[in-house]
């Protein structure tokens, strides 16, 4: 059990759990389109074990039960995703009726278990029909995802407490364009620049998009990694600086201060969309509050090898999670007063947060790494970042990307064989912590 009472952080502080739609709903039925996941994970070598997320935790069929464990777990928000190609098949023009049904039915499901509805626009489920027109790579991606938003906003505006225009714009643009790890699986750099930039020119347009059909509390959702250097030379400050321009800087500077970092845009300077700058003034567009995912640290050191980024990551002497990453809370306390005092006063919301832990019930080490987080969040609130509200990754075991269902992140195990759901310690943690209102 957690040594923290829900009162240590107010009576207005979200909890939540965390879930996104390609890696929990399957449903492949009622008119939904195909993703790029779809192909990707269908692909030999891409995925785990070829797993795909066809029909990973059937919540398309299964969502009252799993709402249900939301509401017992005591959680306030529930962060999930829409399915873009659930809801415009083709990407843009015709709407799915059954794809508007389902989510009509989740949402409401929501507000009557007074869960509040925290939405994500896109968490990487690209429709297929748009990366066969060049998906991130291709400027109108603004113009469609735009769209999308307003559709969003006309059918469930109303009814949303907070939404995100983009879940973790790095992955969509650098793991997935540039490390070739997750869909469309490119590894190329002029790929990379050009999803860089329209990842955020896109969200900034779907904000327009959004707040034109009266919707608000807006925001989006980047993944932080705190950067540290592996040794104190020179060379490897150098490139911990680096390694935080191309994965924290470029995006924070972007949609806060509205301008790309001058060292990022140097390295990427033959690669970059001609007059990226005039666009900066939407990439910046003004938001409601800022949402960060937070898992680990990298250590960095000089890689000559590398040209357009000389740096590479090197294995950290902590403990770690099942996905190999160091357990490092105090990242979240820095990241948190740093995204504070350095670029926005908006309310915060740690989107994310969450480990991989071997498959048991009783998980002892994840109560162990959500509390210690959850200190380092209070932490980074007595230094004064305004931190709102905290939501677990994820509520229940699901299709971890290119990982396929090897690695369980869930407060809830899933048996795929049988989709029966079990509570683990850690969601009791929660729910002990939850339901003491002290
Ligand atoms: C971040 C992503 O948003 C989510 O989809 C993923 O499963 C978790 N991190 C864990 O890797």
């Amino acid at each position: 059990m957690f040594s923290l009472s829900r009162s240590d952080f107010g009576s207005d502080f979200v909890f939540g759990c965390a879930t996104a739609a390609y890696q929990i709903e399957g449903g492949q039925a009622d008119g939904r389109g195909q993703s790029i996941w779809d192909t990707f994970s269908a692909t030999p070598g891409n995925t785990h074990k070829g797993d795909t997320g066809t029909i990973a935790c059937d919540h398309y069929n299964r969502w009252p039960e799993d709402l249900d464990l939301i509401a017992d777990g005591g959680f306030d928000g529930y962060r999930f995703s829409f399915s873009w190609p659930r809801l415009l098949p083709e990407g843009t023009g015709a709407v799915n009726d059954a794809g508007i049904a389902f989510y009509d039915r989740l949402i409401d499901g929501m507000i009557e278990r007074g869960i509040k509805p925290f939405a994500t626009l896109y968490h990487w489920d690209l429709p297929s029909t748009l990366q066969d027109k060049g998906g991130w790579m291709n400027r109108d991606i603004a113009n469609w995802l735009a769209d999308y938003a307003a559709l969003i906003g006309r059918k469930f505006g109303d009814r949303l407490h907070a939404t995100a225009t983009i879940n973790e714009p790095w992955c969509v643009a650098f793991l997935s364009h540039y490390l070739g790890i997750h869909a469309p699986g490119y590894r190329d750099a002029r790929a990379a620049a050009r999803a860089m930039h329209h990842v955020l020119f896109a969200h900034g347009s779907a904000i327009k998009a959004l707040r034109a059909e009266g919707v608000g509390n807006l925001g989006i959702v980047t993944n932080l990694q705190k950067c540290e250097p592996a040794s104190d030379s020179e060379a490897d400050a150098a490139a911990s600086h680096l390694y935080d321009g191309v994965f924290n800087r470029w995006y924070l500077d972007g949609v806060y201060k509205g301008q790309y970092p001058a060292d990022i845009v140097e390295a990427l300077a033959p690669y970059l969309p001609a007059n990226f700058e005039d666009d900066m003034a939407t990439v910046s567009t003004p938001l409601d509050w800022a949402g960060i995912n937070y898992y680990s640290r990298s250590l960095l050191t000089r890689d000559p090898g590398n040209t357009i980024f000389p740096v590479k990551a090197v294995e950290g002497p902590l403990e770690k999670t099942e996905m190999g990453w160091e357990i490092y809370p105090k990242g979240l306390t820095d990241l948190l007063v740093r995204v504070s005092n350095d670029y926005t006063k908006l309310p915060i919301y740690v989107t994310e947060n969450g480990m991989a832990e071997v498959d048991m019930d009783d998980d002892p080490r994840r109560v162990t790494y959500y509390e210690a987080h959850l200190k380092a969040l209070l932490d980074a609130r007595n230094e004064g970042a305004d931190v709102r509200g905290y939501f677990a990754w994820s509520l229940m075991d699901n299709f971890e990307w290119a990982e396929g269902f090897a690695k369980r992140f869930g407060l809830v195990h899933v048996d795929y064989a049988t989709q029966k759901r079990t509570p683990r310690t850690s969601y009791r943690a929660f729910q002990g912590m939850l339901h003491n209102t002290r």
